[in-house]
């Protein structure tokens, strides 16, 4: 059996203000942001830095119901999610469905670069929000 996850895709940091945080990490990374993008479906503006094959992922929220908002509102910012790449995120949905983890997406949703997203609940995974992604068709 293939393992599910590919790679680390990206690491989500929630930020309150994205041009500060992203003249922040340019400073830390020595190199600007590769990719900003608003991504309606969950209210959040977001910066992608490139870490070797993996990306750090800067969410402002777009509103005050962005579910960044409400962890922002919780803490002062700081790591939001973990993105692993999967091959087949309606296959790995079902079989976690079917295995009994905690879903908050049972079907994928658009999120950034084009890609098909689903959010695991922390409940399931040790307490990390996981997101799965899978890459778009070329
Ligand atoms: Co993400």
């Amino acid at each position: 059996m293939e393992p599910r996850f590919k790679k680390i895709d990206h690491i989500g940091i929630a930020v309150p203000d994205l041009s500060q945080a992203m003249a922040m990490y340019e400073a830390l990374l020595g190199a600007p942001a590769t990719h900003t993008e608003e991504v309606a479906s969950q209210k959040v503006r977001v910066a992608f830095f490139e870490v070797g094959e993996s990306h750090l992922e800067l969410l402002e929220p777009t509103a005050e119901d962005s579910p960044i908002a409400g962890f922002l509102a919780q803490r002062r910012g700081g790591i939001h999610h973990l993105c692993v790449e999967v091959e087949d995120i309606e296959a790995t949905l079902r079989a976690y469905k079917a295995a009994g983890v905690k879903l908050i997406d049972e079907a994928p949703r658009p999120g950034a670069h084009g890609k098909r997203v689903a959010f695991v609940h922390p409940k399931s995974t040790g307490g990390v929000l996981l997101e799965l992604s899978q890459r778009a068709e070329p």
